[in-house]
């Protein structure tokens, strides 16, 4: 069993934070880190403290005040970032830092204008350099993703022998389909000899939406751990979502999987971030989007109030959300009319249902939404026919 545990290392912080505009000050970011330990994230990473003096001081406050989830820094595979992830840590009750280097022929070229065996030793030594400050040390091989896994397999085996304690498989540029991320975390945990000696964590951009599958996907061939951040926030198209994986593993419980993820923090955690990143959710989001359980249609609307779960595979209050909404529309039908009008405190026989039904559409043609004011004038009308 607790080999299917997933771990939930949240990076809201450092690499959602990257996104223009989000920029976070250390009072926003101490709020977060403490709504993201309620929530139940095994790892927060705080910051990348070498890159400003305002992360070093936010990544070292948030050191102090979380006590249960183990506290991340980021650095690069320079000595003068490790020392600074440290010091920012210092006095964190479970520091984590997280050091690492491009993999990928294309970094190794253009990035560092170095060779593969140059890169290898660099990594052996940040993960040693690191060590001396912290037990647990992750390391990424940033854009795995298009690294060549046999190389990949090496550099891996040589981390965890040096002592990292996880090794990240980042999907940088989040180009691989889900069948080939999850072919390179399989070839990683077939081929390199030691890996039971480290916890792999998958690490996906969403370039081209496939952030969550692919995390997945990875999961699914071995992988123990997802970074990911709430409301997919991060570089670009963003990282992989942390509610919709949080919510996948959850609704296909029977796999085996779970995280210790509170989900009916979801929503609630989703729109702090949102106000907080001053960064809105798009109306279609899975799991935390305003309309993730709307329903518009006549079928569905009937569908659902016949039955919820013909139309909704989670409950709204499983993940916080306000509850499944009726929005009545020109698409929809008098079974949804009635309910409404119902629980509005009027009760309509068929015949009178039939009537109301062919107004309601004029009304509902002119505006995209019909309100619960306007049936309240529909029924005002209506009962004042005379009969
Ligand atoms: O996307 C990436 O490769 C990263 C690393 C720094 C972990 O964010
Ligand atoms: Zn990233």
């Amino acid at each position: 069993m607790a080999d299917k545990k997933i771990n939930i290392f949240d990076t809201t912080l450092r690499d959602g934070e990257q996104v223009p505009g989000c920029k976070l000050n250390s009072k926003e970011k101490i709020e977060l880190a403490l709504a993201l330990e309620d929530l139940g994230v095994d790892i927060i990473e705080a910051g990348f403290p070498i890159s400003s003096p305002g992360d070093f001081a936010s990544v070292q406050q948030i050191a102090k005040v979380i006590k249960n989830s183990s506290v991340c820094a980021l650095s690069r595979a320079v000595e003068k970032d490790i020392e600074t992830a440290a010091e920012a840590l210092k006095g964190a009750a479970r520091p984590r830092i997280h050091t690492g280097i491009g993999t990928s022929d294309s970094h190794i070229k253009s990035k560092f204008n170095a060779t593969r065996e140059e890169i290898l030793e660099r990594a052996i030594q940040c993960v040693k350099w690191a060590k001396n400050f912290v037990d647990d040390v992750e390391f990424y091989a940033e854009d795995a993703g298009r690294t060549d896994n046999d190389y990949l397999a090496r550099v891996v085996e040589a981390v965890i022998s040096a002592g990292a304690t996880v090794v990240n498989i980042p999907d940088t540029t989040g180009y691989c389909l889900p069948h080939q991320y999850g072919e390179k975390i399989a070839y990683l945990i077939k081929n390199v000899p030691n890996i039971d000696k480290a916890v792999i964590s998958c690490h996906c951009h969403n370039d081209l939406g496939l952030a969550t599958a692919n995390s997945i996907s990875g999961v699914l061939h071995g992988a123990r751990q997802i970074e990911c951040t709430i409301n997919g926030l991060g570089e670009r198209a963003g990282n992989t979502s942390l509610e919709e994986v949080v919510m996948i593993l959850k609704q296909h419980h029977t796999l085996g999987y779970f995280t210790n993820i509170k989900t009916q923090k979801l929503n609630p955690i989703s729109r702090l971030v949102s106000d907080t990143m001053r960064m809105p959710v798009q109306a279609n989001k899975a799991i935390v989007g305003s309309n993730a359980f709307s329903h518009s249609s006549g079928i569905h609307q009937d569908g659902f109030l016949k039955d919820a779960q013909t139309y909704e595979i989670i409950a709204p209050e499983e993940v916080g959300a306000d509850g499944s909404k009726i929005v009545l529309t020109a698409r929809s039908g008098r079974s949804a009319l009635a309910h409404r009008f119902q629980k509005l405190g009027h009760s309509f026989n068929r015949n009178e249902i039939d009537v109301l039904y062919s107004e309601f559409l004029k009304i509902a043609d002119r505006k995209k939404e019909v309100e619960d004011a306007d049936l309240q004038i529909m029924a005002k009308n209506f009962e004042v026919i005379p009969s």
